[in-house]
């Protein structure tokens, strides 16, 4: 599913990263643990697309990513990748459902749809009472899981997580990771999590540790 090659990236004269070689397969979640400053979030974000690599090579779906001109980068991202941050960035004027379907609507599908799928993701996320609620209506693991239906609503090839449980209390911790197993085990899902939750990384089918702009082996 990503096929990273000889990945490099340097802010200033700090080579944050150093030749990241990683190989993700579909259905599986990998985890990356490492300690702070280690660069996990500059590789999840060049992983993404958000970011730019000096060298190397990304392939997602066999689509050679950085090849790919801005616009249709933006829409290859759009639909193939999910994200899922330490904070929520839900826009606190729309409400669960609005923002569950925002990415769709970007993505010029159809309104009814739309709110179909998205009010099946919540239902399944446990948010059926929800919809109507605003980010500040929620609870944090509330806010947390709209943010994961809101990565899946487009059905993207990966998503990808940075820390996504970091400002959440140990149940809502707990449940969080039990949804992602549960999007592998029953949709296939392929998903990236950096994490500073090793219990959890050691329940993933591969834990990536990062050192000093390295994986270390
Ligand atoms: N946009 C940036 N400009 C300059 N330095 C950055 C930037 N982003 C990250 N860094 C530096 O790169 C290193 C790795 O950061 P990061 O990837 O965020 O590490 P981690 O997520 O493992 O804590 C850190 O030293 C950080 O200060
Ligand atoms: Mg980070």
């Amino acid at each position: 599913m990503i096929y990273a090659k000889n990945i490099t990236k340097t802010f200033g004269d700090l080579q944050v990263l150093k030749g990241i070689d990683l190989e993700i397969p579909t259905g599986k979640l990998y985890s990356i643990v490492g300690p702070s400053g280690a660069g996990k979030t500059t590789l999840l974000q060049i992983l993404g697309t958000l970011s730019n690599p000096d060298s190397g090579e990304l392939l997602i779906k066999d689509e050679s990513v950085f090849k790919l001109g801005e616009k249709q980068l933006a829409a290859f991202r759009n639909r193939e990748i999910g994200f899922v941050f330490q904070f929520h960035y839900l826009l606190p004027e729309f409400n669960a459902l609005e923002n569950v379907c925002l990415p769709a609507l970007i993505a010029k599908k159809g309104k009814k749809e739309t709110e179909e799928r998205a009010k099946e993701l919540l239902d399944f996320l446990g948010l059926s009472q929800r919809l109507t609620h605003k980010p500040s209506e929620l609870s944090g693991g509330e806010r947390q899981r709209v943010a994961v239906a809101r990565a899946l609503i487009n059905k993207p090839a990966v998503i990808m997580a940075d820390e996504p449980s970091g400002n959440l209390d140990s149940k809502n911790r707990d449940d969080l990771h039990d949804l992602f197993f549960k999007l592998r085990d029953e949709f296939n899902q392929t998903l990236v999590i950096v994490t500073h939750d090793e219990n959890f990384a050691r329940q993933s089918d591969r834990i990536i540790r990062m050192r000093d702009g390295r994986i270390e082996e």
